[in-house]
């Protein structure tokens, strides 16, 4: 499976995608990485483990339509079958998404439909939540709105803050990540209307 990343920050879960691959454990290669933003440590991660990479900036664009339509090609140049939001902080629009459809992953720090857009941890903790966790989901228009396919779920303690909560969710971001992208690449997702049908799916 070639797969296409889309980054705008620190990598972790890039990271973590990685560290599977190169562990046998998912049949597929990153072919790009791309970033909208010169300074994402992502860039050091591709660096060191050999991926292509590219900056585009979003300011050298009339619209965002042509933004995306840039990202779009230069994904399709590589053959890119799967895209991956690795914290990528925009909204996907439509030349990208039609490109694409159901094959746009995203991971959102909320067990959605909570809590989506920014901050989702500080979210939860603001509320009062008492578990909290992560989605790996569909793109599709609205903000993290598309079909669910994988979530995990962490408690939040009463004197948690958005930071110490933040590390129990990462640190499940980057085993329900890697899994996702395992099934699809196996070939398990099956997308019914909203719904995301996982086949031969065992409880872990
Ligand atoms: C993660 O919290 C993810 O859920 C959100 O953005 C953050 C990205 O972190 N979408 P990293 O760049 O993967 O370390």
């Amino acid at each position: 499976l070639k797969i296409g990343v889309l980054a705008s920050g620190r990598g972790s879960n890039f990271q973590a995608i990685i560290d599977e691959i190169e562990a046998g454990k998912i049949p597929a290669k990153i072919e790009i990485l791309i970033v909208d933003n010169p300074n994402a440590y992502a860039i050091e991660r591709a660096k060191k483990h050999g991926i292509p990479y590219l900056f585009i900036n979003p300011k050298d664009f009339q619209s965002k339509e042509a933004f995306y339509e840039k990202i779009r090609d230069e994904l399709l140049s590589k053959d890119v079958e799967l895209v991956i939001l690795a914290g990528f902080m925009r909204i996907v629009k439509k030349p990208l998404l039609d490109a694409f459809p159901n094959r746009i992953m995203n991971i959102h720090p909320a067990l959605l439909p909570s809590f989506p857009g920014l901050h989702g941890q500080k979210q939860a903790v603001d509320y009062g939540v008492r578990i909290s966790g992560c989605t790996v989901h569909f793109v599709d228009e609205g903000v993290d709105s598309g079909p669910i396919i994988i979530q995990a779920a962490v408690p939040v303690h009463p004197d948690d803050t958005e930071d110490s909560l933040s590390e129990r969710i990462l640190k499940l971001e980057h085993k329900i990540f890697p899994e996702a992208i395992r099934l699809f690449a196996e070939g398990r997702l099956k997308v019914e209307g909203r719904k995301v049908k996982i086949l031969n799916y065992k409880l872990p």
